[in-house]
């Protein structure tokens, strides 16, 4: 139905349709992961919904390029009709900072701050001799927090946002990085 949300299934769709990187790609169903698990563990009526927000928002990287002001807005023009508002915005709004759209909503700081502790995940990830999640701890994610020389492009002030959303931020830590363990074969991890 217009509006209502789409399947994590025909999100995944949509999105290979328009981005080519396996990387982004990657990216993308890591934020989903953990989206997913943050709607269930919330109660969220829709997690498919959040879901597919993950697969969904950075949809218009490919097209956006360099143009880093346009990024958000882009894919919310294309998600018109695809998922509902509130969804739209949050995708907007992960790339406030640039596109002026201001976070509000839980949803808005969750989708910022998960898309945003991926890199960080994976980046602690990779400097282990495996190089996959299976020995990360929170611990090792959370002391990576606070160096800054580290995963340097890496927002930390968007990941401590999900306080806004009510959520502690090692509680949040843990709960990504289950969520991408729980999917670590398909991001390559
Ligand atoms: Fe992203």
């Amino acid at each position: 139905m217009a509006g209502s949300g789409i399947s994590p299934d025909d999100a995944g769709e949509l999105l290979r349709r328009h981005v080519k990187s396996e990387g982004l790609i990657r990216h993308s169903l890591a934020t989903a992961a953990i989206m997913a698990d943050l709607a269930v563990k919330m109660n969220e009526p829709s997690p498919e919904t959040w879901e597919a927000t993950g697969l969904l928002h950075d949809l218009d990287m490919e097209i956006t390029g360099d143009d880093y002001a346009r990024h958000g807005l882009v894919a919310a023009e294309m998600l018109g009709g695809v998922l509902p508002a509130e969804f739209i915005h949050a995708i907007k709004a992960h790339n406030g900072k640039l596109n002026g759209t201001v976070r509000t909503t839980r949803l808005d700081f969750l989708l910022s701050a998960a898309e945003s502790v991926t890199g960080l995940i994976s980046a602690t990830a990779l400097i282990h001799p495996d190089r996959s999640l299976g020995s990360v701890s929170p611990a090792s994610v959370m002391k990576r927090m606070g160096k800054t020389g580290f995963a340097r492009n890496v927002d930390r002030a968007r990941i401590e946002e999900c306080a806004e959303a009510g959520w502690e931020l090692e509680e949040f830590v843990t709960l990504a990085l289950n969520a991408m363990k729980r999917i670590a074969p398909e991001i390559g991890l």
